[in-house]
């Protein structure tokens, strides 16, 4: 609430003028204000102390006057008297008038001539009185010339009669005056000065704001390399620019990553889109040859075997009719082993009829024989172990992979394949002595899409929540690590079904 006042009410003052403006500004306000300030301050006190001076002198005066009157008096020599108070009111020009009266209170002398102010008189008798017992009386009243004291003294504890004499304070008008014009002097000269340092001072200020805040406006249009270079200043100003730096490095540094990202997530869903087209292609490829195959060969064998019944029918002779039911049972016997073949084909059925440990073995003896090249197998944990019918499938084509691969390109002295199931963690290593690869440069390369196989290793550990490792780099042979949880079989088990 109070900041919203302030707010409102600063508001129009405060845009005014910039940074630097402000700065000078609050300069000069402040000059001229100590300056005021003290020029008040000063003249006060001067006059204080002038007019107690004034008053010391007029005492002073009227007392030398007293002193000297007491023998024109004594002789009633007016004359002398008068001589007396002339020759002082010449020599101090700051007495206004003096004023001598006899013990009965009758004005013996002046230096009015004829023409005394009558309120003077009528002063003596109601202003400035004085009693025999004190040194000196002193008033003040104002007249046209300004101000006066008016100074009385006894002459002789008044005995003979009193001195009055009147001090103006013209001396302090124009003292105060003289003083007045210095100080202003010195107060326009402070401005200048305090005008010069301050300009100085807000350039110095001003400069590192600017370049602030073009560097904000550039990083806010993207230039994310622009940096500030206040490695001169050690105050807040230069802190703010090593922070403002720290910044823009942090942001240049996530916006790298994050296009670094953004391209591998680009490259990786292009891949996935590539494996996918070819799964569905594989898929649409599989159909084809199964068809063909029980096209071709299946349904010409049942054809053949139905007109084989056909003609039993009119088989009267006892021979023949044997020979055409051998004939169909070989039929039928081949029909069950292009059937069992294809079955075979499609799903290797010992992996669902004996498990990942006689399945794998299987493999690996087919392999080896294939490839006339010894593999070397070791499995840890197996043994009444069910495992998960996807985790099984994926082991199982992750393996067939690996293996191929190392067989193909690997030139290896030595292969093993390692399963270790311990812990609810199972272990599956790869592993070859051959010339492998440089990893990056495979997983990199444009060509990836003609390699789908390191891929699919990835996809499918990564579908079970596994973890995928490569070892390899050319001439360090290959060593492929797949970690799988065993424990959590909620995995759907549909997209597994191949
Ligand atoms: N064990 C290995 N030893 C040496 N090189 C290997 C090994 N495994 C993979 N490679 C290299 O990595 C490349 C990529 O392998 P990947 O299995 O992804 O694709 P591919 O086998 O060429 O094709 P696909 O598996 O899709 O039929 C291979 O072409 C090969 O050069
Ligand atoms: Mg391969």
């Amino acid at each position: 609430m109070i900041d919203q006042i302030h707010s409102n009410l600063f508001k129009p003052f405060f845009n005014l003028v910039g940074v630097k403006g402000k700065i000078m500004g609050i300069a000069i306000i402040l000059i001229l204000l100590l300056a005021s300030l003290l020029i008040l301050e000063s003249e006060d006190i001067f006059t204080q102390v002038l007019r107690h001076e004034v008053e010391k002198q007029g005492i002073s005066l009227a007392q030398y006057i007293a002193v000297r009157s007491e023998d024109f008096l004594l002789t009633n020599n007016l004359f002398g008297l008068h001589q007396l108070i002339k020759d002082v009111m010449n020599n101090n020009q700051e007495l206004a008038y003096i004023l001598i009266f006899n013990s009965q209170g009758e004005l013996v002398s002046d230096t009015f001539g004829r023409k005394i102010p009558k309120e003077l008189i009528d002063f003596n008798q109601n202003f400035n009185q004085i009693s025999s017992n004190q040194d000196y009386s002193s008033k003040t009243f104002r007249n046209e010339g300004g101000i006066i004291h008016d100074i009385a003294v006894p002459i002789w504890q008044g005995r003979y009669g009193i001195v009055r004499l009147g001090v103006t304070e013209v001396y302090i008008d124009q003292a105060l005056t003289k003083l007045k014009y210095l100080l202003w002097f010195s107060t326009v000269l402070i401005s200048f000065l305090g005008i010069a340092i301050a300009y100085f001072l807000a350039n110095l200020i001003n400069k590192p704001l600017s370049e602030l805040v073009t560097a904000t406006g550039k990083v806010g249009s993207g230039k994310l390399d622009y940096r500030v270079s206040l490695d001169w200043a050690e105050d807040e100003l230069g802190k703010l620019g090593q922070a403002f730096n720290n910044m823009t490095a942090k942001l240049q540094r996530t916006a790298i990553e994050r296009r670094k990202l953004w391209k591998e997530l680009q490259k990786k869903e292009e891949r996935r889109q590539y494996l996918l087209n070819k799964v569905i292609m594989a898929q649409e490829e599989e159909r084809k040859r199964i068809a063909r195959e029980l096209h071709d060969e299946t349904s010409q064998a049942l054809t053949s075997l139905n007109l084989a019944l056909a003609n039993l029918e009119n088989t009267d002779e006892q021979k023949k009719f044997n020979e055409r039911i051998k004939m169909m049972k070989k039929t039928i016997a081949k029909v069950l082993d292009e059937i069992n073949l294809l079955a075979r084909q499609l799903r290797p059925s010992i992996l669902d009829d004996l498990g990942l440990a006689a399945a794998v073995e299987n493999y690996i003896k087919e392999s080896s024989k294939y490839w006339n090249e010894d593999v070397g197998l070791h499995i840890n944990g197996l043994i009444d172990t069910t495992l998960a019918k996807e985790v099984e499938i994926t082991v199982y084509r992750i393996i067939q992979e690996a293996l191929t691969n190392a067989l193909r390109y690997a030139e290896a002295d030595n292969i093993s394949v390692i399963i270790n199931n311990r812990e609810g963690n199972l272990l599956v290593i790869i592993e070859d002595d051959g010339c492998g690869f440089d990893l990056d440069e495979v997983m990199n390369s444009d060509r990836t899409q003609e390699h789908l196989g390191l891929l699919g290793m990835q996809e499918r550990a990564d579908l079970l929540g596994g973890e995928l490792t490569i070892e390899t780099g050319e001439g360090n042979g290959t060593t492929v690590y797949v970690n799988i949880p065993v424990n959590d079989t909620s995995i759907i088990e549909e997209e597994f079904d191949d």
